[in-house]
């Protein structure tokens, strides 16, 4: 695969001409994997909130959890473009958005931050980017406020709501946005939009039309059964393997064929003989179910 980073001009020459190979992760370990297998982008998603700390939203992720999954995923892929998803909160307005982008950039070295909305956020959009920094936009199903979404719903499904998201694309754009993220639009929006926009359009749930793909690792990897979502492929199912890795440690400490003597650290034997020696004891107390140390008072 090849190893060197890519950059917003190169994502931008691929669109129209090869997908982009982009995922969801939170971890040192599994952006090694990432970058090893050649995914091109990792967002460190503030879905970290459901996936790995068990909120029921993204709502209560914090600036600092953002940039501690963020520093660890940039250690494990020190070749791959990284974006950090900026949390619930963090852009309310240019100056916080502006400032929290910079932590992110500062703090856990990223290429670039994601953001959700679009007219709505077209100034904090243009603020960062006049900033110096890249930002995707992040569209249809925006978790950050599927509150007023009425929850986890697919978006663009009517004429007028795939208008509104068509509009959001094009503002985005404008603001200057490097990407867009259309989050389970209706295909024909993907389509649209991929087609109306020069900016490369990532879809995960927005169908294949679009300039690439975007997946969580604990959905293509099967790590978790929480949700059934339509636009999940399950490329492996690790769970019933990380299930019956636990249960067979859990078996194997009860039974005591866990730890074998491959586990174990040894004393050299003349270090064990002075010991023995040290604590007053010969080899026929060690056999002992119980006895008694008594630490002599030598000093060798
Ligand atoms: O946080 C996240 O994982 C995301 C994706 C769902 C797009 O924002």
């Amino acid at each position: 695969m090849e190893n060197k980073k890519k950059s917003v001009l190169n994502f931008k020459k691929m669109k129209g001409n090869e997908k982009i190979t982009y995922v969801v992760l939170y971890d040192f370990h599994s952006a090694k994997l990432a970058e090893k297998a050649g995914v091109e982008m990792i967002l460190v998603g503030d879905s970290v909130g459901m996936s790995i700390y068990g909120y029921d939203g993204t709502e209560p992720v914090t600036m600092d959890q953002m940039i501690y999954h963020s520093e660890a995923v940039r250690r494990g892929a020190l070749n791959t473009f990284i974006i950090g998803d900026m949390p619930f909160g963090s852009y309310t307005n240019d100056k916080n958005a502006v400032a929290n982008a910079v932590r992110f950039y500062k703090e856990a070295h990223v290429d670039a931050i994601k953001l959700e909305g679009g007219r709505r956020v077209a100034g904090q959009i243009e603020a960062i980017v006049k900033n110096g920094m890249n930002v995707m936009g992040h569209l249809g199903l925006t978790p950050q406020s599927s509150g007023q979404l009425g929850g986890f719903k697919a978006q663009g499904l009517t004429a007028k709501s795939a208008k509104e998201v068509i509009l959001d694309a094009l503002a985005v754009q404008e603001a200057g946005a490097f990407a867009v993220l259309l989050e389970a639009v209706s295909m024909e929006v993907g389509q649209m939009v991929a087609k109306a926009l020069d900016i490369p359009v990532l879809s995960i749930g927005a169908g294949m039309y679009c300039d690439g793909q975007l997946l969580l690792d604990v959905d293509l990897l099967g790590k978790t059964s929480v949700f059934e979502i339509t636009f999940v492929k399950k490329f492996v199912n690790i769970e019933p393997l990380v299930l019956k890795g636990f249960q067979d440690y859990v078996k194997e400490v009860k039974a005591g064929t866990f730890p074998k003597e491959e586990h174990c650290y040894n004393m050299k034997p003349f270090e064990f003989e002075k010991l023995l020696k040290l604590v007053a004891m010969n080899k026929e107390d060690m056999k002992k179910k119980k006895y008694e140390i008594r630490l002599c008072s030598c000093k060798k």
